[in-house]
């Protein structure tokens, strides 16, 4: 099987980027596929608070010439394994997760940013270099890289060096009319390259209507769902569907992830799909992969 290359991209943040990628090479590694997840999120990395597990050197260290991939690629299946034992102790964990964790630190930021550093371009080959190697030496199925929102230098490799593009979005207007801006800018170019690109709605429906609100709830939700889109000069009223945004950007949905309050208002982010199996939340992530695993 060839390795195939997912990037979780949007033009906003905090769109769940990074709550989906987890999970889904979690699960998909549970499922018995052989993964690899990068931490492209350069500016703000997060993936060690899902996976706490401290890297022997940091991917940033890779990028800059100062160490090889094998101290870089941080293996936890064990803790995928650990998380799935809770509900079932016979479960054993076919696949295999290596996680690439770039560095929070502000120093570590500083010299990966583009055009601070020496040299860009030698980073950018090494990043390059990162994908073949995996392909060769880890023997992967699955590649899935997540990245910042928005136009950024390292975001952009990501979604040069990735098959398929997930563009994760929630449905507000400040999310949909960038969505459409990255849709024709970039993601479009792209495509040209033979790279794939699907919108992934999350926080849908599901919308939890505080009890305060309860007797005006009907009204209220209508006048939340409707808003004006400043879309360039074009803005206009709308019942803006996720149909609509999919004809216009001329992109197929893969999936519509649910609001989930207790996910929403956790202190602690983990990964949900594992430690409880039964969730509505894992039931997506499982179609989800279906999806990816299956048609693309
Ligand atoms: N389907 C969901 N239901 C409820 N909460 C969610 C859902 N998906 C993500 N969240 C929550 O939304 C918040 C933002 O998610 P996340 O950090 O994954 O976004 P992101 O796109 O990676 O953000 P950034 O752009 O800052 O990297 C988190 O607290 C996460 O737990
Ligand atoms: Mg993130």
């Amino acid at each position: 099987m060839t390795l195939k290359c997912f990037a979780f991209h949007s033009y906003k943040g905090g769109t769940g980027k990074t709550t989906l990628a987890s999970n889904c090479a979690a699960l998909m590694a549970k499922r018995g596929f052989k993964v690899a997840l990068l931490d492209m999120d350069v500016y703000a990395p997060s993936l060690l608070a899902y996976f706490e597990k401290e890297p022997k050197r940091w991917l940033n260290d890779y990028l800059l010439g100062e160490a090889e991939i094998e101290d870089v690629m941080t293996p936890v299946t064990e803790i995928v394994q650990n998380y799935s034992k809770v509900h079932d102790p016979s479960s054993d964990v076919k696949g295999a997760l290596w996680i690439g964790f770039c560095s929070a630190k502000k120093e570590e930021i500083y010299k990966i940013e583009s055009g601070t550093s020496d040299n860009p371009k030698s980073q950018l080959r090494r990043f390059i270099i990162l994908k073949q190697s995996l392909i060769r030496d880890y023997n992967l199925d699955y590649m899935i890289i997540d990245t910042s929102p928005g136009i950024r230098y390292w975001s952009l490799n990501a979604l040069a060096v990735a098959d398929t593009l997930l563009l994760t979005l929630k449905m507000g207007d400040i999310d949909i009319v960038g969505t459409k801006r990255l849709a024709s800018e970039i993601y479009g170019s792209l495509t040209k390259y033979g790279t794939r690109s699907y919108l992934l709605f999350n926080r849908v429906a599901g919308y939890c209507v505080p009890s305060h609100l309860k007797p005006d709830a009907e009204e209220q939700m209508k006048e939340a769902d409707t808003f004006t889109l400043a879309d360039g000069g074009n803005g206009r009223e709308a019942d803006y569907t996720e149909e609509t945004l999919a004809k216009e950007t001329k992109l197929d949905v893969i999936s519509a992830v649910p609001c989930y309050c207790d996910i929403q208002f956790s202190k602690k982010e983990f990964l949900t799909a594992l430690r409880y199996p039964n969730h509505p939340f894992a039931k997506q992530m499982e179609q989800l992969i279906n999806t990816m695993t299956a048609k693309m």
